[in-house]
C-alpha cells in the first residue's frame, strides 16, 4: 500500500451551504495556498493538523488521497495503491456514484472494503468517502474525526443554539462587511441565547484557535514531526452578550469559562441593551423562531430599537428565510443578503448599514 511523507496534503474543507467564500476568506487569512472554491467547499494544500486547529469555518477537512478511472468494479483495486497516511485506518466507507457505469454505491462499497480490508478499524478508524463522477472515482479521507462545531466547549444548550461553525461563518462575513465602515470597536449580540456569536467572536479576537480544546483523528496518523502553528494576531475589543432569560446567560457564562473566554453578559430586553462606547461596532444576533408571528415581530421591533441606538453601528441579523427582510429602524437600511442553512432551514443573513456612512470604504 502506498504511503506519502509530505506532510503538505490536498485537502477540501467541506462547508455548510452559503459559506465556501467565508471559508476561503479565513484560509487566506490563516496563510494556506487556494487552489478552487465551489460550493460545498474549498480545497487547499497544507498539514491536516494545523487546518483542524486553525479553521472555525469548515465542517470538516477531507485529504484528496487520488482519483483513478473506475468504469468497472475490477478497476477499484487501484483503491490499494494510494498513499494513505501512515497509522490510518478505515472505519466508514460512504459511496456517491454520478453519471457513471457503476452506479450501485452499496456494491462499489463491497468492493472497496476487499481492497482496503487491512486497514478497516471500526472503533479507531476514519470516514473514507468515495465520489464516482462521470467514471472517475475520487478517494478522499476524512482528518477530522468529530465535526468541526464540536469545538469541546459546550455543555449547556440555550433555545436553539446556532453550530459554532455557522456562527463563524457569520462573524466573518459580518466582520467583513463592518469594517468596510472603519474598525470595530466592539461586538454585542443582545439575544445571545447560549453565548454561541459572542464566544465565536472572544475566541477570533484573542487569536485562539478554535480547535485548541480537542483532538482530531489525524493526530493518531504518522505525518512527520509536530508542525509549527501559525498565529492569528490577537485584536481585542470588547464582546458583549445580553438576553432576557436567566438560564440561557447562566448557559452562555459556563460556556465562555469552559473556552476561556471573557465576556460581559447581562440580563435585559434587547432595546435597552447597554451599548458600549464605541463609534463604530457590530451587532450580530439570530433572533428567536416563532411559530406566533406576533411573537417573533416583537423581537425584531426590540431589535431596531436597540439600532437607533446607535446609528454609525453596522449589524448582522439572521432570520427565517420565508421572513424576509427585518425592520431596520430610522437611521439603517439593508445593505445586502446572503441565504444560509442552519439546521437544514433556510436562513438569510441581513447586512444592515448605517445611513450616517455614504457606503463601504474599500
Ligand atoms: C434563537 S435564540 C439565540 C440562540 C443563540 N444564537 C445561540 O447560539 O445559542 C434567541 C434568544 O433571544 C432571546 N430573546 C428573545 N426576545 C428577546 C428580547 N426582546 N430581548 C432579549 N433577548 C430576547 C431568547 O431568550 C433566546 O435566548
Amino acid at each position: 500500500m502506498g504511503v506519502s511523507s509530505n506532510p503538505l496534503k490536498q485537502l477540501f474543507a467541506v462547508t455548510a451551504p452559503g459559506l465556501s467564500k467565508a471559508a476561503a476568506q479565513e484560509l487566506q487569512r490563516a496563510g494556506f495556498q487556494l487552489q478552487s472554491i465551489d460550493d460545498a467547499g474549498v480545497t487547499f494544500e497544507g498539514d491536516p493538523r494545523v487546518a483542524n486547529r486553525m479553521l472555525a469555518i469548515p465542517t470538516r477537512i477531507v485529504m484528496r488521497l487520488g482519483s483513478f478511472k473506475a468504469a468497472k468494479f475490477e478497476d477499484l483495486a487501484q483503491a490499494k495503491a494510494l498513499a494513505f497516511p501512515q497509522k490510518a485506518r478505515i472505519s466508514k466507507i460512504e459511496v456517491s456514484c454520478h453519471k457513471s457505469r457503476l452506479y450501485h454505491s452499496g456494491a462499489v462499497e463491497e468492493r472497496l472494503w476487499t481492497q482496503l480490508e487491512a486497514l478497516r478499524d471500526p472503533s479507531a478508524g476514519s470516514l473514507l468517502l468515495a465520489r464516482i463522477d462521470r467514471d472517475v472515482c475520487t478517494l478522499s479521507l476524512d482528518t477530522s474525526g468529530e465535526l468541526l462545531h464540536k469545538r469541546g466547549w459546550r455543555l449547556q444548550n440555550g433555545p436553539a443554539p446556532l453550530r459554532e461553525t455557522l456562527a463563524a461563518g457569520i462573524l466573518e462575513i459580518a466582520l467583513a462587511f463592518a469594517e468596510g465602515f472603519g474598525p470595530v470597536q466592539a461586538i454585542v449580540d443582545p439575544m445571545c441565547g447560549s453565548g454561541t456569536f459572542a464566544i465565536e467572536a472572544a475566541a477570533r479576537a484573542l487569536g485562539l484557535p478554535p480547535g485548541r480544546l480537542r483532538s482530531f483523528d489525524c493526530d493518531r496518523w504518522n505525518l512527520g514531526p509536530k508542525p509549527q502553528m501559525p498565529a492569528f494576531p490577537p485584536h481585542p475589543i470588547p464582546i458583549l452578550g445580553g438576553d432576557r432569560s436567566l438560564p440561557a446567560l447562566n448557559a452562555a457564562q459556563k460556556n465562555a469559562e469552559r473556552a476561556g473566554v471573557q465576556i460581559a453578559f447581562s440580563r435585559q430586553d434587547a432595546a435597552a441593551f447597554p451599548i458600549p462606547e464605541a463609534e463604530r461596532g457590530l451587532i450580530l444576533c439570530n433572533p428567536p423562531y416563532d411559530r406566533r408571528a406576533q411573537g417573533q415581530e416583537i423581537a425584531y421591533e426590540r431589535l431596531a430599537m436597540l439600532l437607533d441606538r446607535c446609528p454609525k453601528w453596522s449589524a448582522a441579523i439572521l432570520c427565517p428565510r420565508h421572513r424576509g427582510a427585518p425592520p431596520a429602524g430610522s437611521h439603517h437600511h439593508i445593505e445586502g443578503s446572503v441565504a444560509l442553512q442552519n439546521g437544514g432551514l433556510p436562513v438569510t443573513l441581513w447586512r444592515i448599514a448605517p445611513n450616517a456612512t455614504v457606503g463601504p470604504i474599500a
